[in-house]
């Protein structure tokens, strides 16, 4: 039977490659969007269009009790999830000095506990099946920081916190968890960026001299998700075109 796979933010721009791509391998690809997307049923339209029949449910991965309604109906719909992964983030940019706490408490809820909130209700399944996938979209900013993001920086560095203990947590049951730090990626999260910030101040800082392919975060994801990524746990892959070596 195809293993089920939910990602959450599938229809942002790094998660539908992330989609696409788990459902070629044949996974079941299931997604979540916040509930006030009122463009879902047109992407998922535009899917089935390009021959990929996802499933999508309602869900506010910063919300606890939202996040574990959204699993309970997909486990119950759909079936336990073999794979998460954790995309769905924001960014709310802006100097320390003019950052008030709802910009700090937005981006930390939306980055960071919808990391406890999704993991929280499929762990368990994972661990007494004795196979498991928890893959968390971090940041080459959580990794090095960012100008203009210590709220970002702060929670995308605190996955790979809950990645390492969870991982230790986890690793004698067949259950793996990793972070991905992807570098800048041609998304609408990054077309945000001013154009004239993009072009003096980020795309000179990549060797690549290049913003990254969703479908290229997404091959990764779909290695960490495999049978062959068995003994990789507990790890933090950059994956930025040279910005960032550690
Ligand atoms: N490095 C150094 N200095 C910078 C800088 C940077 N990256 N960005 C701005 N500054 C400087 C400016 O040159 C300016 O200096 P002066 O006062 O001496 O002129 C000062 O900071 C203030 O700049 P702004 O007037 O632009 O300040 P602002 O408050 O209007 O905006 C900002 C600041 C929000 C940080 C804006 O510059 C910005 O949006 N920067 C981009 C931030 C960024 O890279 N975000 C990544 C988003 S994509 C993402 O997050 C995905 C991922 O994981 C990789
Ligand atoms: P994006 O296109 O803006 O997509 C973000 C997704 O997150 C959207 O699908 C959005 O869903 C979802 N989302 C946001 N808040 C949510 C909430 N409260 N509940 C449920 N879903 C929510 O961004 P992206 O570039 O694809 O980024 C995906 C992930 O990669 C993020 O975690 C981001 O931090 C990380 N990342 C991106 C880059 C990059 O360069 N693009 C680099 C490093 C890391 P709705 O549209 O339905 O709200």
């Amino acid at each position: 039977m195809a293993r089920v796979a939910l990602v959450t933010g599938g229809m942002g721009g790094l998660g539908e490659a992330i989609c696409i791509k788990m459902a070629a391998l044949g996974y079941h690809v299931v997604t979540t969007y916040s509930p006030g997307n009122t463009k879902a049923k047109d992407w998922l339209a535009t899917m089935e269009q390009q021959g990929f029949k996802f499933r999508a449910f309602p869900c506010d991965v910063a919300d606890y009790d939202s996040a574990q309604q959204c699993v309970a109906q997909i486990v119950n719909e759909i079936g336990p999830v073999d794979v998460l992964v954790n995309n769905a983030g924001i960014t709310r940019d802006m100097t320390f000095k003019k950052m008030g706490k709802t910009d700090w408490d937005a981006v930390m809820k939306t980055n960071l506990d919808s990391v406890f909130n999704m993991t929280k209700p499929v762990c368990d399944g994972m661990t007494d099946r004795g196979w498991g996938r928890v893959i968390n979209i971090s940041s080459v900013n959580g990794q090095k920081g960012a100008f203009g993001q210590t709220n970002y920086s702060a929670a995308k560095a605190g996955m790979h916190g809950f990645t390492k203990a969870l991982a230790l947590e986890v690793a004698r049951k067949g259950v793996t968890v990793n972070t991905i730090s992807p570098g800048y990626i041609g998304t609408k999260m990054v077309m945000a960026i001013p154009q004239e910030v993009l072009e003096s101040k980020i795309i000179p800082q990549i060797p690549m001299s290049r913003l990254g392919k969703p479908e290229e975060v997404a091959g990764l994801v779909a290695y960490l998700a495999s049978d062959e990524a068995a003994f990789l746990t507990g790890a933090n892959i950059a994956i930025n075109g040279g910005q960032h070596m550690y």
